[in-house]
């Protein structure tokens, strides 16, 4: 039988001081006009996409470890101290996502997708997952909407990947969006660029922070990502990956930036950007904001975001299994920065409709009824609020002020006897009597 926990209050009480109640940490509830609004930036990235011609899928929210140690890499920050692993009574070591591109790659070879027509153009939306330090736009289980264009090479797609997240971006509210982009080329290009980079470190191995000289040895890309103070000299001075682009992928470059200049996208070329993921090839790019954050002691300080990023991908395919080469790009923008950023304030989703009327019942002959006239409402779409567990009509005309609802229907004792509603103008509290079955057309027919 099961334990009863509420049986006497202390029982309960000590039992809640042992055990952890809490949320996870890093981990959000996330409710009312913030999940409106979450939905309503996520829906206007999908309609962008569906425009585009991208189309859903949807992939498992935990894939084997491998995917992630494989396709982002291992010696990431994403997969070395991000990711949420764990091990499967059958022994499976699997992980929580911490982002789709690898999933997305995953599915495509695993499902054949090299024979239908390319690219496959695909969305994705929904939870990742990433053991970050938790702090205002950075928290462990945050929103991305992700598009993956798969099986192309040219640039126009990597323009078209950007453009896209432009207009997404600008839907949701984000003005003057400036999309900062670089090239690190192809694998010879890369392999350059690396060599020129980790000759260069080397010189500098005892003045570069702790954290460089262990990504000189790992991982040298990440050199360019240090945000240390006594790095930064070193950064701007370091070689650029643009002078080791071999013709190529100068070309691949050019043609790129010709795109984005053509459909008016306002880029920035950022010498420094190489991104965090093993994955990259070819363009990088990374859309970037401000917003005022107010600290406790009421000091407003200025924060810059990375509120999406991308870039193109070709070597992943084969890296994950594919016999063939999948040339690929994609982005993803964080719906949860997303929506910290001026001009994003307002977003609404399609579900949510501003209510037309009120409905308020009086007396139990009324509330009997009220569960019917709420359905009868709802079937002809008639937007609505009501509060059927209040009974007073002070109570109830109350709440439909504050909601600021242009007409209320009263519905009494003797309305629920007659088969009538009283329809009240909240702006001139006129009122009319309408039969039950004429309401719906006569609300209808109200400004
Ligand atoms: P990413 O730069 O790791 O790229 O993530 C994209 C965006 O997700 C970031 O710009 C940020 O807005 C958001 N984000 C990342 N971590 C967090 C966090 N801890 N809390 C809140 N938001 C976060 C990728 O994930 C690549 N898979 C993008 C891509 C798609 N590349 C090619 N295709």
């Amino acid at each position: 039988m099961a334990k009863n926990n509420f049986k006497n209050g202390s029982k309960s009480s000590n039992q809640n001081q042992q055990a952890n109640l809490q949320k996870v940490k890093g981990f959000r509830d996330i409710w009312g006009q913030d999940y409106f609004r979450q939905k309503g930036a996520i829906e206007k990235c999908e309609d962008v996409a569906l425009y585009y011609g991208f189309s859903p899928l949807e992939i498992p929210m935990v894939e084997a470890t491998d995917i992630f140690e494989r396709g982002v890499g291992e010696e990431t920050d994403i997969v070395s101290k991000e990711l949420f692993s764990m091990t499967t009574k059958g022994g499976d070591k699997i992980s929580l996502r911490p982002e789709f591109t690898a999933g997305v790659m995953r599915a495509y070879i695993e499902n054949g997708w090299a024979s239908v027509p390319q690219p496959v153009m695909v969305y994705n939306y929904g939870p990742l997952f990433r053991h970050d330090k938790p702090q205002k736009g950075r928290y462990r289980e945050f929103k991305q909407f992700n598009l993956e264009m798969l099986g192309t090479d040219k640039a126009i797609a990597d323009a078209m990947v950007i453009k896209t997240s432009v207009s997404m971006l600008e839907e949701i509210g984000i003005q003057d969006v400036v999309v900062e982009i670089n090239s690190i080329g192809d694998k010879e290009s890369r392999k350059k660029f690396i060599k020129d980079l980790t000759t260069y470190y080397k010189k500098l191995n005892n003045k570069i922070c702790a954290n460089c000289r262990e990504r000189l040895k790992t991982s040298p890309l990440r050199l360019l990502d240090c945000k240390e103070e006594q790095c930064q000299q070193f950064k701007k001075d370091a070689p650029k990956p643009m002078n080791c682009l071999n013709p190529e992928s100068k070309k691949h470059f050019k043609e790129v930036l010709e795109y984005l200049e053509g459909t008016g996208v306002n880029y920035n070329i950022n010498h420094t950007l190489v991104r965090g993921l093993d994955y990259y090839t070819h363009t990088v790019f990374e859309f970037e904001k401000t917003f005022s954050e107010t600290k406790e002691n009421g000091e407003v300080v200025e924060k810059t975001l990375s509120i999406g990023g991308g870039g193109r991908y070709d070597y992943l395919g084969k890296v994950m299994g594919s016999k063939k080469d999948v040339p690929a790009v994609g982005v993803a923008i964080g719906i949860d920065r997303v929506l910290l950023m001026p001009g994003t304030e307002n977003v609404e989703s399609k579900l949510q409709k501003k209510p037309k009327v009120f409905f308020v019942q009086i007396g139990l002959e009324a509330k009997l009824h009220s569960l019917s006239i709420v359905e009868m409402l709802r079937k002809a779409r008639v937007p609505m609020a009501q509060s059927l567990s209040k009974d007073s009509l002070a109570v109830q005309l109350g709440m439909a002020e504050r909601l600021e609802v242009p007409y209320v229907l009263i519905f009494g004792q003797k309305e629920a006897m007659d088969n009538v509603v009283i329809v009240r103008n909240m702006s001139n509290h006129s009122q009319e009597t309408i039969d039950i079955d004429k309401v719906v057309d006569y609300i209808k027919k109200l400004k």
